[in-house]
């Protein structure tokens, strides 16, 4: 579960105390919330009469609480229903600071219609907002081995061959929908020493397939970049380790000190794209936890940009093999074109 799900089934947004205390002193411009949800982070922001937000989200049903904001702080506040792989679309000065809050939250769960939880009933979905493919079509049209490497990937699932191959014997029978899934996995995870559901990483590898999640965290931190003047900040609130290991690359790497050339001995403090602001990640405090123990898995990275001009060659390259496992989805472009043809 994302860490903005609460037990008590309130919204709360995580790390909020330790997101403004990094960004107050940038306060006095525009802030760009990628991840607009039920907007606490914008709301917070948005109390300083100083600050505007141009909120993003891929769910159209955040719209509602987008409209409520727009009567509230007028001008100061902007909606777009969008990707933030989209976020080089926007045009605006002086912007101050990009930020993300990934993931999905307590109303988006709470929406059975999304199978975001387990106990959602009938066709598998997971779509989070302005996807291609649900997940019912990724589940029974998608070949073992691709299967396989999903779960592989982006579950970190021990059990991920198979967990395949019982997807793909149960598709001979009828088509999968949600409690099949789960009965399918609970056959293979009979035995669950750990307190997680069996179904956790299984879901959150084909939520994460079917979203493009990491594809998405690509393109919106480089985005994040490129719409910034320097000394823009970028703050993202992550909930696994992949997307962890995502972010503390992008900063962690691009942070070093690039010799303009290589046969420069000296190395120029200039020649960095950003000034990490926290090396540790900032995780939720104890009182935190207290109120909303579904947080701790929160993890918080800040850095400040510090030039222009790159290119992000080698970040592309270090996660192309997750990447190439999302492009897995243009079969099932291909088998949608060949039945249209069919068709016609
Ligand atoms: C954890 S919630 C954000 C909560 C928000 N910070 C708050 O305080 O209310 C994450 C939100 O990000 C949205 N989201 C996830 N991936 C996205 C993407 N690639 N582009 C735009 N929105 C996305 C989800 O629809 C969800 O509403």
């Amino acid at each position: 579960m994302n860490a903005t799900i609460n037990l008590e089934k309130k919204h709360f947004p995580v790390l909020l105390n330790e997101l403004v205390k990094i960004i107050s002193p940038l306060y006095g411009g525009t802030f760009i919330d990628c991840t607009f949800g039920q907007g606490g982070y914008s709301n917070k922001i948005l109390e300083n009469k100083s600050n505007k937000i141009i909120a993003l989200d891929r769910d159209k049903d955040t719209e509602k609480i987008a409209k409520k904001f727009k009567k509230k702080y007028g001008k100061r506040f902007i909606f777009h229903n969008s990707k933030f792989s989209n976020i080089k679309l926007i045009k605006s000065r002086d912007i101050k600071g990009v930020i993300f809050d990934l993931g999905y939250s307590l109303n988006q769960i709470k929406d059975t219609k999304k199978g975001l939880s387990f106990n959602s009933q009938g066709k598998l979905n997971m779509k989070l907002g302005l996807n291609d493919f649900s997940c019912h079509e990724v589940i029974n049209n998608l070949d073992q081995k691709d299967l396989f490497l999903i779960l592989k990937f982006f579950g970190e699932e021990k059990q991920a061959k198979i967990i395949a191959r019982r997807i793909i014997n149960f598709r001979k029978k009828k088509i999968i929908e949600t409690p099949d899934l789960i009965s399918i996995i609970n056959s293979v995870k009979k035995f669950n020493k750990k307190k997680i559901n069996n179904s956790t990483q299984v879901f959150q590898a084909l939520r994460i397939f079917v979203n493009n999640e990491i594809s998405e965290l690509i393109k919106g931190l480089i985005g994040a970049y490129n719409i910034l003047p320097i000394g823009g900040l970028i703050a993202v609130v992550s909930f696994h380790s992949i997307e962890d290991k995502i972010i503390k690359y992008f900063f962690n790497y691009y942070s070093k000190i690039f010799n303009n050339s290589r046969y420069l001995p000296e190395k120029d403090e200039n020649n960095k794209y950003f000034n990490v602001i926290n090396k540790k990640p900032i995780v939720p405090s104890v009182s935190e936890l207290k109120v909303n123990p579904s947080s701790r898995s929160a993890k918080l990275r800040c850095a400040i940009k510090t030039r222009n001009g790159c290119d992000f060659v080698e970040f592309y390259d270090k996660f192309k093999y997750l990447t190439s496992v999302e492009e897995l989805k243009l079969k099932l472009w291909k088998n949608l074109s060949q039945y249209l043809q069919f068709c016609l």
